[in-house]
């Protein structure tokens, strides 16, 4: 379906009433194939659209929206207790869980209630109590977006890092992803680490898969506002890694400061711990606000312009940088 000049209200978390050009929807493959084939050579401004649940629009788009609609959960193969589940681009991604949750499929229930749809999965590599979708995803299906041929990406050629991956580096709006593998398992390993995750989880008497999903689902309801009652995107800003001598003068200052060793060598530290010190949680400049449950989560009240949250997140970047002289990197993409 084409449709011009359309409102993005539905389409974007942040609830902005901004305007595109022009969005176009495909629900099945071989439409969005032969859109792609049609429009090759003409130069013109291509943006795809998932959830909406990561972007920021400061104002109306003079472009195309692509919104990838492939709908379907399909069990693609079982060996042992292997098993490979796919899902379409446009299945949202919370029902994917339920649905392998309730199979009594493992290795998707840590990342349960992120919205957003499947296609931006990969793209973003969505992560939550101590889970990253690539840790389970097999191939990703794409079509390049300027001449229609498929190709499917191998994880290791997804590029895969903390919230990242080559559709948002070198490929960025190079490719529309249709479908999405993943590699689960009916004896799944669980990640049960994070946080209070485990005590909550004793508490509910046992460890089972549905149990997980549920404590999970709680624990993202208490501290994260719900995009249909408060416009947010999630986390506004990644969660930085600094060299071990930064953080030793943060802890010297600040013993309980939340610190956590990275792979990388590194000490990442927790964004919303560095704003809730620059005083910002639960503060509010007419519709503008942060969540004042999780520090690290910009919110719209009502009202609020793309414009007015942006300033509002440069004001708390810059407030922290000359607080702690860290730079807080967006996870939010800014149109
Ligand atoms: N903290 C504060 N003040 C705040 C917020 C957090 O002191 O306002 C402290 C907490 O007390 C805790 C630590 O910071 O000690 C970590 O907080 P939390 O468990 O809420 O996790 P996070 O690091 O702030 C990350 C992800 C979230 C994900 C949660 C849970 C990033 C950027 N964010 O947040 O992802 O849900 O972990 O796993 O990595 C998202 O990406 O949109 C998102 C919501």
């Amino acid at each position: 379906m084409i449709y011009e000049n359309v409102s993005l209200k539905k389409y974007n978390t942040f609830g902005l009433n901004v305007k595109a050009d022009r969005l176009v929807t495909f629900k099945h493959e071989e439409n969005a194939i032969h859109f792609f084939e049609q429009n090759k050579g003409i130069d013109q401004k291509l943006m795809v659209l998932g959830g909406g649940s990561n972007l920021l629009f400061t104002g109306d788009y003079h472009g195309t929206l692509i919104r990838p609609e492939m709908e379907g959960i399909t069990l693609e193969g079982k060996t042992g207790n292997d098993v490979i589940v796919s899902a379409g681009a446009g299945v949202i991604w919370d029902k994917l869980v339920e649905s392998t949750v309730n199979k009594g499929i493992g290795g998707l229930e840590n990342l349960s209630y992120i919205p957003g749809l499947v296609g931006a999965v990969p793209v973003q590599n969505i992560g939550a109590y101590g889970a990253e979708a690539s840790k389970t995803i097999g191939k990703v299906r794409a079509i390049n977006v300027t001449d229609g041929t498929v190709r499917e990406f191998t994880p290791e050629e997804c590029k895969f890092g903390y919230r990242d991956s080559i559709f948002k580096g070198e490929l960025k709006g190079k490719y529309l992803i249709t479908r999405v593998y993943f590699r689960l398992s009916t004896k799944p390993k669980l990640s049960l680490e994070y946080g209070s995750l485990k005590d909550e989880l004793n508490k509910m008497g046992s460890t089972s898969l549905g149990n997980v999903r549920k404590t999970v689902i709680n624990s993202r309801i208490a501290k994260l506002p719900d995009p249909q009652l408060i416009g947010n995107a999630g986390s506004f800003f990644k969660n930085p890694v600094v060299t071990p001598s930064v953080a030793e003068k943060i802890k010297s200052n600040y013993p309980r400061a939340p610190l956590f060793s990275d792979p990388s060598g590194g000490i990442k530290i927790a964004a919303g711990w560095l704003i809730e010190q620059c005083g910002w949680k639960g503060k509010r400049f007419g519709d503008a606000g942060v969540h004042d449950k999780q520090a690290l989560v910009i919110v719209n009240y009502g009202n609020a312009t793309g414009l007015e949250l942006f300033e509002l997140s440069e004001k708390i970047r810059i407030s922290v940088a000359e607080k702690f002289g860290i730079t807080l990197e967006r996870e939010v993409e800014v149109i």
